[in-house]
């Protein structure tokens, strides 16, 4: 365990989801730390080493210092708090602050049952959110339940998520954590404490709002980046030309920077643009760029889907009875988060134009308890059925072995439309079947 003046007793992380798990884990191996979350399921499966997000596996759970609980008074007395709920968007594309505003309610009301004579706590947000929530939202409600101030009888810090789930590359461990704090002492205790889990350093960034801004903007660069790359390809698309063929050759120049066209799903790149347009909007100015670019990659799979269906058309196929099979229905590659899924919007609209349509993915749970217009099926390898189009929606590894099945999966004048790009580069597939993508 660790040693130093600085450095807090504990750590007690609030909300154990695709976050606060590996944080929290992370965290036990160095200080004495708990766990939190409201979902009592969630903590009974972690307790029992099962983690449904398939981040973390039973052994890491179950050899684990980490204290699980679902009893709040575990944030009454805590030293170090960091919280970690959703920040998602309305159906009108708000900032959804209402998970911040009862988890901030509920550390207020902790904080006023607190033992005398312990240190003022510190309270660290790691929910992605627009640059000002953390001090000009949040803050104000810990003191108004707490009836403690700010920067006396608590201080805030924040310092945001950046790794990359499904990706063994870039973990905790491997990427620079930026963190933040109200004063530069708390700033440098929050510096400190990272400092034990994050191998790859921490950056200290000038104020909370910075911290805050730095990570809303690494997604919207993310966004627009792939909007611009979408925007390409169906222009090139109405002109005739292969938008990865130009791709090909623009990459050529030394400041090209190149992006797959595609979906943009999930709980962080198509959200965290419209926190900033909020914040921007608040202050009376309008992110077109932003927005825009938002509209583009929301509207891709209406793209994609009326795509197909002309291209079916094109080649003498009828769409009412053509027979669709979609591989991938999580929002990325080798996850099995399906939040904000545009391979599930995607299917849903092929499954309004085609006669059956089929999802795949190893994945996928089916048994969310939500209705589908699809069927989900089972591994279609030797499976005997046939389908007149595939659509390659999710470039989950476990589908590169599937890739050379495809022809055999495909009826006379079947052909694949593939949005992730790379098959293409598989020479049986690309000599033996049409493949169209973006
Ligand atoms: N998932 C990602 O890849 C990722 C990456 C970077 C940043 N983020 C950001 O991190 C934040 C968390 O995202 P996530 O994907 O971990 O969410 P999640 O839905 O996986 O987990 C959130 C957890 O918080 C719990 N919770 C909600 N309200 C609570 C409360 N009042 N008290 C205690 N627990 C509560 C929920 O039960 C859930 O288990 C979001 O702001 C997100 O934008 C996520």
């Amino acid at each position: 365990m660790a040693d130093s003046e600085s450095l807090p007793g504990g750590v007690t992380v609030v909300g154990l989801g695709y976050v606060g798990l590996p944080l929290a884990l992370a965290f036990a191996k160095k200080l004495p730390t708990t766990g939190f979350d409201l979902d009592a399921p969630r903590v009974d499966g972690l307790r029992a080493g099962i983690d449904h997000n398939s981040e973390v596996d039973s052994a890491t759970i179950l050899s684990s210092n980490l204290t699980l609980t679902t009893d709040v008074s575990c944030i009454a007395d805590a030293e170090f708090i960091v919280v970690t709920v959703p920040t998602p968007v309305t159906d009108d594309h708000e900032p959804d602050l209402s998970l911040l505003a009862s988890v901030s309610a509920s550390i207020g009301d902790q904080l006023r049952g607190r033992s005398e004579g312990l240190p003022a706590p510190i309270v660290v947000y790691e929910s992605t959110t627009y640059p000002g929530c953390t001090e000009e939202f949040c803050g104000p409600i810990i003191e108004r339940e707490s009836g403690l101030r700010s920067g006396e009888g608590f201080f805030l810090g924040y310092s945001p998520e950046r790794t990359n789930f499904g990706d063994a590359e870039h973990t905790l461990e491997t990427v620079v954590k930026v963190v933040s704090g109200q004063t530069s002492a708390v700033a440098a205790r929050v510096a400190e404490t990272y400092g034990l889990i994050a191998k790859a350093g921490t950056h200290m960034a000038q104020s909370i709002k910075t911290a805050e801004a730095s990570k809303v903007i690494e997604n919207v660069q993310r966004d627009l980046n792939i909007a611009l790359f979408n925007e390409l390809s169906i222009i090139f698309d109405r002109m005739g030309i292969q938008s990865s063929d130009v791709f090909d050759a623009a990459a050529t120049k030394w400041n090209f920077h190149r992006y797959q066209p595609g979906l943009v799903g999930g709980h962080c790149i198509p959200v965290d643009p419209y926190y900033l347009a909020y914040a921007a909007a608040r202050t009376g100015y309008d992110a077109d760029v932003v927005l825009t670019g938002r509209a583009i990659n929301e509207g891709m799979p209406e793209y994609v889907a009326e795509k197909v269906v002309s291209l079916v058309r094109g080649r003498g196929g009828e769409p009412d009875s053509a027979r669709v099979l979609v591989l991938g229905a999580t929002f990325k590659k080798n996850v099995a988060d399906t939040r904000n899924s545009k391979a599930i919007v995607l299917a849903e609209l092929l499954a309004g134009r085609f006669g059956v349509v089929h999802v795949y993915d190893p994945y996928f749970d089916p048994e969310d308890g939500l209705e589908r217009r699809f069927e989900v099926v089972g591994d279609p390898a030797g499976s005997g059925r046939e389908y007149d189009l595939v659509v390659v929606a999710v470039g989950h590894s476990e589908f590169d072995v599937l890739e050379d099945q495809l022809p055999e999966l495909l009826s006379p004048g079947g052909f694949v439309f593939d949005l992730t790009g790379t098959l293409a580069q598989n020479e049986k597939v690309a000599s033996t079947t049409s493949v169209w993508s973006l």
